[in-house]
């Protein structure tokens, strides 16, 4: 780091009132508040030189027309569903920060993307303050990456402090500099522990300096914690260049990379990997991955073609009803919002003559995939109905659409790109809310397409009277 404008000191600022003070203390003694003052490095005056300012003058304005268009090059790094997330590849001089559980497969990922960039002829640092060069070396071996370009072009720092990462980077100059962690980074001027605040945000600050500086793009790996928000702060989030999550069930294999911020690409697009014992493999017909195999149809399961983004995916969503304590009973529910399994279930009590209240109830996404879009309402009512009759749905039947307060079933965007995929994966029958103001369905070649407008419908539909129907009823719409 250069020292010249005045040499950096660390003050406790507090982030609701903006005073700072010499000390950490629990309140702050200007504004009361609790637990409020964040370590920061306070620089005089030339602060905003990496700004857009022109040097030595003021940002002027420009006619929009006239703006130049951005010029933002790209470096593919190869692996395809990471380059699809990332928008078409890392952008130099970007800031990416990639979330995840512990053990979810961030350092696995990373080494392998940095191999990849190592693959086009480019040289990446890979700075780790969680492990030792010996194990990622260990890593690389597994994933077998020592015999290809990586054995050159990944350099291998075991280093925490930020100032020193900078260093090497400014003098190596990799396309890419890797730090993993975020939490572990370190600032030498600031006295505050590793993963504190103060310590993670001037860290960041101090990286999108090196990346903004001098064209390198930098990957930062973030811890998130159990709640699910990224370790430290929050405003990590609102500095880089784009957020994306590592999911998936650690346990399971598959796993998930969602953009939840891209300034230079889509927030849409997901990818779709599957950990194995060479490190993580592109899935390449993600709809069905995250179907689960059954010979038979099994009471309690539902088949729901999501859509990630701009991506058809086919979940299956399963539950069980069990009789359990009266006044009591259990609510579990992984992959999907408790809470909305918890109005769904009183919908079905008061709406459509299912009444669960005196039944535990376990809800569960199979593959370890975490859905939130209110689509997959009906399909969790209907996995929930099926499991308590403990009938199976009629097979080869998907259901989607969003469940309102008075069972009436709302629609969901995209229902026509849903509906191709689950006919492309053998799904004969569909089952949707009826089209708001008479609108039109989709046709969709081989699929049955049945649209009610309630919730109590929808069962019958899929559970009731399955006997009456003509088995080769006519396609309706
Ligand atoms: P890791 O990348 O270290 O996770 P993170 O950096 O997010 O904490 O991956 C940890 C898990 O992945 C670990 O349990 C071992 C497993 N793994 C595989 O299954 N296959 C592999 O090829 C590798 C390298 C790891
Ligand atoms: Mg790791």
């Amino acid at each position: 780091m250069t020292k010249a404008a005045g040499k950096p000191q660390s003050r406790y600022v507090c982030q609701s009132c903006g005073e700072s003070f010499l000390r950490w203390e629990g309140q702050c003694r200007a504004c009361s508040a609790w637990n409020s003052l964040v370590e920061t490095l306070v620089r005089e005056p030339r602060r905003a030189a990496a700004s857009s300012a022109p040097a030595g003058g003021f940002a002027q304005s420009t006619a929009l027309g006239s703006v130049a268009e951005p010029d933002v090059p790209r470096r593919a790094i190869g692996i395809g569903e990471l380059d699809r997330v990332l928008g078409g590849g890392l952008v130099e001089g970007s800031v990416v920060l990639v979330g995840g559980e512990p053990g979810i497969g961030k350092s696995t990922l990373l080494l392998q993307a940095a191999a990849g960039i190592a693959a086009s002829g480019a040289t990446v640092l890979y700075a780790t303050g969680e492990e030792s060069a010996a194990q990622v070396r260990l890593r690389a071996a597994r994933l077998g990456l020592l015999d290809g370009a990586a054995r050159d072009g990944i350099r291998v720092v075991a280093e925490a402090e930020i100032g020193r990462i900078a260093e090497i980077a400014r003098d190596e100059r990799p396309a890419l500099v890797v730090v993993d962690s975020i939490q572990t980074a370190t600032i030498g001027e600031l006295e505050g522990p590793a993963g504190s605040v103060g310590q993670v945000r001037e860290s960041a600050l101090r990286l999108m300096e090196l990346a903004k500086g001098e064209g390198i793009a930098v990957v930062l790996v973030g811890h998130v914690t159990k709640d699910g928000s990224l370790a430290g702060p929050k405003t990590l989030e609102h500095l880089v260049d784009a957020v994306l999550a590592l999911e998936g069930e650690r346990y399971a294999s598959l796993r998930l990379v969602r953009a939840s911020k891209n300034r230079f690409g889509s927030t849409e697009e997901v990818g779709v990997f599957e950990m194995g014992e060479a490190g993580m493999a592109e899935v390449t017909d993600p709809a069905r991955a995250f179907l689960a195999e059954h010979d038979e149809p099994a009471p309690g399961s539902v088949v729901a073609p999501t859509l990630e983004g701009s991506r058809p995916i086919l979940v299956e969503v399963q539950a069980l009803v069990a009789p359990g304590l009266v006044g009591s009973p259990r609510r579990t529910a992984s992959g999907v919002d408790p809470n909305r399994v918890a109005l769904l279930i009183a919908v079905l009590g008061r709406r459509a003559g299912i009444g669960l209240a005196s039944h535990d109830v376990y809800v569960n996404l199979a593959g370890g995939l975490s859905v939130g879009e209110p689509g997959l309402d009906l399909p969790i009512a209907l996995a929930l109905a099926s499991s308590l009759r403990d009938r199976p749905i009629r097979d080869r039947t998907v259901a989607i659409g969003e469940v309102g307060l008075l069972g009436e079933l709302r629609p969901v965007a995209g229902l026509e790109r849903r509906l191709r995929e689950a006919a492309r994966l053998g799904f004969r029958r569909a089952v949707v809310p009826r089209a708001a103001h008479g609108g039109s369905l989709p046709e969709v070649a081989g699929m049955e397409i049945v649209a009610v407008p309630s919730l109590r419908e929808a069962i019958s539909e899929t559970l009731g009277g399955v006997a009456e129907r003509v088995a080769s009823a006519p396609a309706r719409c």
